[in-house]
């Protein structure tokens, strides 16, 4: 390859999951920190940053149809940005990334990109650069400090999985479960509060199994984490995403009804309602103790709204075993979900067991759990309708005059007013969609 100028403008593009956005804010930081800007335009980028998610095979090929049409669209304005591939399909995929496109110069896995500038200066170079290794070590002491950001915040706090579920990547890609430390992650949302950012959302594969010692040197898990979060004066809500029912300890249960700054929502994966399909799936769980689970967390916030993923169609899944899915998301009334058909990872057990499903057995299927979902969310909204409450203010909305913000349970609530972003209004709420309510503003509620 020959030597190109260093890139002066970047365009990160982030795929899949929150923990990627979070990442992706976090390489710009880096070449930022480097003196680069961020184009206005991502085609006029002299590089893009292809964050990737690996989690669906349909995520995956996404990949390679925008290498594709990145380099097309280069070629026709006359220069083919540098192109580096990082998240989960970096680190699934490298090798085959570097073989299969050309195009690729840097390709850099979700525990290595604090090395991004210098292999983008390598790739300049003329160079191929690969990172894929899974170390242990500090990335995030490489980072750079955090500055301006949103009203609502993304803060990863533990990365990695060691649950194994049959059917995900997750253990592979991101490797063993890895707590960041207490003191780090309260300097971190102290410089996000001073950058703006009035909410902050702890993130991680299994947030809920964070663990560190406090500044005292306790050992304690997200809801001490919680606590002390809460005691930063200018932030208003907390919440974290994504936790597994195993890792739901009393703590955190009892937080949701003494912690005011922890947010009533919850987003408690359960996968299937068929415990054959649960053991299956190496779940820890049967449909049974998970919802024994949410009562105790409804005893404990009554108002929580209650979200979950869904996976249709794993291997083997009979009629009467996705009845049983129907019938628990019946009994949980979630306010919102996710759902996927099943999707065969390469190298996961699931891949290759017996049973696998028709393509239009899983449509089919989909396409039922979905309406059950909405009818769910729908109603959720619905009974939300008449109630008053703060609205954290996140951006303009479409029409002139609009706000969008979000309520307590996650909520998006558009209105009308004289408002600004990061104001936490007191709003009406006066119509329900299936994905959004309508809001009526009352007043600014005091900080
Ligand atoms: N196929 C379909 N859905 C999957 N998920 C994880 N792996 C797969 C797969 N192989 C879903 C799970 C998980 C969410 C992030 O993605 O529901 O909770
Ligand atoms: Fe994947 Fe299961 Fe870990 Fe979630 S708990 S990241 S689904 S292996």
């Amino acid at each position: 390859m020959s030597a190109t100028p260093p890139p002066r403008t970047f365009h990160v593009k982030s795929f899949g999951c929150q923990m990627n956005v979070y990442d992706g804010e976090r390489m710009a930081e880096l070449l930022t920190a480097e003196g680069m800007r961020a184009a206005d335009d991502g085609a006029a980028a002299d590089l893009v940053v292809l964050n990737t998610c690996h989690i669906r095979e349909k995520a995956t090929e996404k990949v390679y149809s925008d290498i594709g049409r990145i380099v097309k669209d280069g070629r026709e304005q006359g220069a083919v940005p540098l192109i580096a591939v990082a998240g989960c399909v970096a680190q699934a995929e490298g090798e085959e990334i570097m073989t299969r496109a050309p195009s690729v110069r840097v390709v850099v896995g979700p525990q290595a990109y604090h090395r991004l500038p210098a292999m983008v200066a390598e790739a300049a170079a003329g160079g191929r650069a690969t990172e894929t290794d899974m170390p242990a070590e500090a990335k995030f002491a490489a980072l750079p400090k955090r500055r301006k950001v949103g009203a609502s915040a993304f803060l990863t706090v533990q990365e990695g999985c060691d649950k194994f579920c049959t059917y995900c990547v997750v253990p592979y890609t991101r490797g063993a479960e890895l707590s960041r430390p207490f003191a780090d992650l309260v300097s971190e949302a102290r410089a996000l509060v001073e950058g703006g950012a009035r909410e902050i959302t702890l993130l991680g594969q299994n947030v809920n199994a964070w663990a560190g010692n406090d500044e005292k040197g306790r050992h304690v898990g997200l809801a001490g984490l919680a606590e002390e979060l809460g005691k930063i004066d200018q932030l208003a809500r907390i919440r974290y995403t994504t936790s597994h029912p195993a890792d739901m300890d009393d703590a955190l249960i009892e937080a949701h009804g003494n912690n005011p700054k922890l947010m009533p929502f919850l987003h408690l994966p359960v996968q299937s309602g068929s415990d054959r399909v649960l053991k299956a799936m190496n779940r820890s769980h049967t449909a049974e103790r998970y919802l024994r689970l949410l009562e105790r967390v409804r005893a404990s916030r009554p108002d929580i709204a209650l979200s979950g993923d869904f996976i249709v169609g794993f291997p083997g899944e009979t009629e009467a075993e996705f009845a049983e899915t129907l019938q628990i998301i019946a009994e949980a009334r979630y306010a919102q979900a996710f759902s996927f058909k099943f999707s065969a990872r390469p190298g996961t057990p699931a891949a290759t067991m017996d049973g696998q499903i028709a393509p239009e057995v899983l449509d089919e299927r989909l396409q039922r759990l979905q309406a059950a979902l909405q009818r769910d969310s729908l109603a959720f909204n619905h009974a939300s309708v008449g109630k008053r409450c703060t609205v954290l203010v996140e951006r303009k909305g479409r029409h002139a005059g609009q706000w969008l913000g979000k309520s307590p349970w996650l909520q998006s609530v558009h209105f009308t007013g004289d408002v600004a972003i990061g104001d936490l209004v007191e709003v009406d709420l006066v119509e329900a969609g299936p994905n959004s309510m309508g809001g009526r503003l009352v007043a600014r509620a005091a900080a």
